[in-house]
């Protein structure tokens, strides 16, 4: 079992006093970082005292919390050994609600049509795979080959030997991690970013840096060079495609210019291409690789196909795919040679699959954009050219308290704070339009009825600076 420090969970909550009983704000807070994942199920909280003090609160609020943790059913005490957030049970107080009618927490689609076509094309084509051993640790020669095929077909020539297929991009992320990072090195990240890559980083020994990415302005490239200067990254990790969360994607100039910098300081940049697909009016553009050949990139078929196949890549060079398969060896010995061949069969039709995703994330972000305006007239939305979710400036709501206010309305989101580091972004909310426009105007009408009862103007402290 896990503990966490007081200075860790005093870091993890930001800025959580609200108006109101400061214990309830507290316990509150802490239910929403263990809702969202960045506490897990089990761990030790610290001793009373030693929060109170990294809180600068007194003893008796953290006991009050903690009491209230207890009747929600989210703590478990047990004398002498401590506090533990609750396994696997969600909290089941009053509090609660009607349980969740909308789950907003994945940007994700449900599968596309030709999905279920290849599925059986695969089944069909299974016989001659039967009389083989099943075992190909760096994935099917013939969806080697696809991946190939689709890195050349955007002009980044590729041979199969350097495509290691994985169980989806979030496999090939941590298994990157594990084998590049050595306890204590830098790792760059995006601020915001793919919550899981933090994880999979941080789950290495990694300490993150950020580089600061904006929905309407981009990356702040001045700011990574500085960042590549003074920490000297092992490994910098960018979405430059449609990013996650904001949408925003990398222009061909800034690929260059962000490539050179990684070769100049020996710093690995992998290129995480999973929303590559999501493209509502872009254009395509190089692939990030194409500037350096020492870019690896990862890549899969979640958001193009269907987040259940569980198929992903990593490129890189040959010698690094070979590290790679030798490292997942000790995880894994392969991904399912039935999902393999389904993914072979899907690469066939990728311009359909791409036409499905933009008309039903087209219809998606207008209908987002527009209950957005019908219901919160004071919020500015952002107009993204593709991605999955709007990146939204809450104000003058705290985004976390608005998505514990949300659950009790049955909607489930996550708060800006799991998405950066150091408790940055209660500002902001993440709302993915990957849902249907009825289920999407539903889920806003939720939200404002969320934020009706969170008092205004609650977010009197500063944010954190990153
Ligand atoms: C940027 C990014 N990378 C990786 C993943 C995980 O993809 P997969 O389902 O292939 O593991 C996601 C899923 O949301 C994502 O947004």
């Amino acid at each position: 079992m896990s503990s966490i420090t007081a200075a860790r969970l005093a870091a993890l909550l930001g800025s959580w006093r609200v108006e109101g009983p400061a214990y309830a704000a507290l316990a509150d807070r802490i239910r929403l970082v263990a809702l969202d994942g960045r506490l897990a199920a089990s761990t030790r909280l610290p001793a009373e005292r030693e929060l109170a003090v990294a809180l600068g609160v007194s003893r008796t609020t953290v006991s009050a919390a903690y009491s209230r943790l207890r009747e929600l059913g989210a703590l478990e005490s047990r004398r002498g050994a401590g506090s533990y957030m609750s396994r696997g049970s969600r909290p089941t107080a009053e509090r609660e609600g009607p349980g969740i009618i909308w789950d907003f927490t994945k940007a994700a689609m449900p599968a596309a049509g030709p999905v279920e076509a290849c599925i059986k094309a695969a089944a069909a084509a299974i016989g001659p795979e039967l009389y083989r051993s099943g075992y190909e640790i760096e994935g099917l020669p013939q969806l080697r080959e696809a991946v190939a095929d689709h890195f050349g077909r955007r002009g980044l020539p590729t041979d199969p030997e350097q495509v290691l297929v994985t169980s989806g991009a979030q496999h090939a992320i941590a298994l990157l991690a594990r084998s590049l990072i050595t306890p204590g090195d830098r790792a760059l990240v995006e601020q915001p970013t793919y919550p899981h890559a933090i994880d999979a980083l941080s789950a290495v020994g990694a300490r993150l840096v950020p580089i600061a990415v904006d929905p309407r302005e981009g990356w702040d490239l001045d700011e990574a060079a500085a960042a590549f200067r003074d920490s000297a990254p092992t490994l910098a990790y960018v979405i430059p495609d449609f990013q996650n969360p904001t949408g925003a994607s990398l222009s061909e100039d800034d690929r260059r210019h962000l490539a050179r910098t990684a070769d100049r300081h020996g710093t690995v940049l992998v290129s995480d291409e999973t929303t590559m697909w999501l493209d509502i009016r872009r254009g395509p553009l190089p692939p990030l690789a194409a500037s350096s050949p020492s870019v690896v990139t990862v890549g899969g078929l979640s958001k193009l196909a269907w987040g259940g196949l569980r198929v992903g890549w990593i490129r890189a060079n040959r010698s690094l795919v070979a590290r790679l398969a030798q490292t997942r060896a000790n995880l894994d010995l392969g991904t399912p040679v039935l999902e393999q061949l389904a993914a072979v069969e899907l690469l066939a039709c990728e311009d359909e699959l791409v036409a499905e995703r933009r008309a039903r994330l087209r219809t998606g972000l207008h209908a987002m954009r527009s209950a957005i305006a019908d219901r919160f007239p004071e919020w500015s939305a952002p107009d993204p050219d593709g991605g999955m979710a709007l990146w939204l400036a809450c104000s003058p709501w705290s985004s976390s308290e608005l998505v514990l206010r949300a659950r009790e309305e049955g909607l489930a989101l996550t708060a800006g704070p799991r998405f950066g580091l150091h408790g940055a972004f209660e500002a902001r909310l993440r709302l993915p339009f990957t849902d249907d426009p009825e289920t999407i105007v539903d889920a806003v009408a939720a939200l404002r009825r969320s934020a009706e009862r969170q008092v205004r103007g609650r977010l009197h402290e500063p944010l954190v600076a990153v």
